[in-house]
């Protein structure tokens, strides 16, 4: 199937430090899957990672440390487009123009807006509530028909759906009105130390999230320190949500339901499923972690890839550009 006819699948991450778990099977994993049969566009969103305060040098090494990592867990540069948001034209552009049709009342009601700003002491940058309009942009700019994603980025997803009809009924057809694509296991996994939270690049507690990178040793011994929760059956359920996350990252990582597992573990200890997690888990890295250490020692051959991955980005990016500035109203250049 010719570029042309296959649909179009565009998500992103923030370089904001490493990848850990729940990006992997929340996300990256899932993307490694649309490879095939659709033409994928990755982006690496440095321009949201400054929305929080940060160090710029920090942000320029875990930028191509995030692009490694992408090409290390699968997602193969030759059948799909990496590309930093910052070196593609056309997301602050298109931002800019979706930021005027969306009410300032929706962007406050946002829940990571909530959770972020609560969060921060210091003043609260308007780049962090007009961050949703950003991501809207960077879905809509390449005719998106599919974003798959964690489950956190629902609410986000719905507003760009919001602003891609109300784009289309203001001015006329335009946008495509992109899905959201979330796995069933896998979409919300949680801090191993706090299970009610999900887990994040964030979290004060650092035992609680596992990164791709980690070694296994430092792996196996956040997952032995999993906080687990009172009795002793091996079932999924509210009120064990420490074992239910365990549960549902063993799921994807060994391929196998939650029933089955919950079957399997009859008559068995928390240690036990501790154990098999820290084997899967360990397992699943271990390759992951040996493609990185080989990519990010190839720096030339890294930035060749982002380069091309811009400029096909570029391509899709001007076409719906242009479409916009006329739509819009604004003169043509040199005309
Ligand atoms: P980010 O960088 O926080 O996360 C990248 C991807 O990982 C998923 N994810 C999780 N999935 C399951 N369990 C978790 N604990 C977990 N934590 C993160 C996220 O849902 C996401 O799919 N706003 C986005 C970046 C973005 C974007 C976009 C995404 C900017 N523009 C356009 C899609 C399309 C974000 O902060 O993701």
């Amino acid at each position: 199937m010719s570029n042309d006819n296959k649909k179009i699948v565009l998500t992103c991450a923030q370089p904001t430090g490493k990848l850990h778990l729940g990006n992997y099977l929340g996300a990256v994993k899932n993307w490694v899957a649309l490879l095939k049969d659709h033409e994928c566009f990755f982006g690496i969103v440095d321009m949201h990672a400054i929305t929080m305060p940060y160090v710029p040098a920090d942000l320029r090494r875990s930028t191509l440390e995030c692009a490694a990592q992408y090409i290390a867990c699968g997602l193969d540069p030759k059948d799909c487009h990496i590309f930093i948001q910052s070196q593609v034209t056309g997301h602050a552009e298109l931002a800019w123009i979706l930021s005027c049709l969306t009410p300032v009342g929706q962007l406050q009601r946002m829940t990571q807006f909530k959770d972020k700003s609560n969060k921060q002491n210091e003043s609260i940058s308007s780049g962090l509530l007009y961050y949703p309009v950003l991501m809207a942009a960077d879905i809509l700019l390449y005719n998106t028909d599919i974003v798959p994603v964690g489950h956190d980025q629902k609410q986000h997803i719905e507003l760009t759906r919001d602003l891609a009809e109300k784009f289309n009924s203001h001015y006329s057809e335009t946008f495509k009105v992109p899905e959201a694509y979330i796995p069933k296991v896998g979409a919300r996994i949680m801090s191993l130390q706090n299970p009610e939270n999900k887990m994040s690049k964030s979290d004060p507690n650092q035992n609680g999230t596992l990164y791709l990178l980690d070694d296994p040793k430092i792996l196996r011994k956040k997952i032995m320190s999993a906080v687990t929760d009172s009795g002793s059956e091996i079932v999924a359920s509210e009120e064990k949500p420490g074992i239910t996350n365990l549960l549902n990252i063993l799921s994807v990582a060994s391929n196998t339901t939650v029933k089955d597992l919950e079957k399997q573990f009859q008559g068995l200890g928390y240690a036990d499923l501790k154990k098999a997690v820290a084997d899967a888990v360990t397992k699943m890295f271990t390759p992951i972690r040996k493609k990185y250490n080989q990519l990010i020692a190839d720096k030339n051959y890294l930035n060749e890839i982002l380069k091309n991955g811009a400029d096909a980005a570029q391509k899709k990016a001007y076409r719906t550009l242009s479409k916009v500035y006329r739509k819009s109203g604004y003169l043509e250049r040199g005309k």
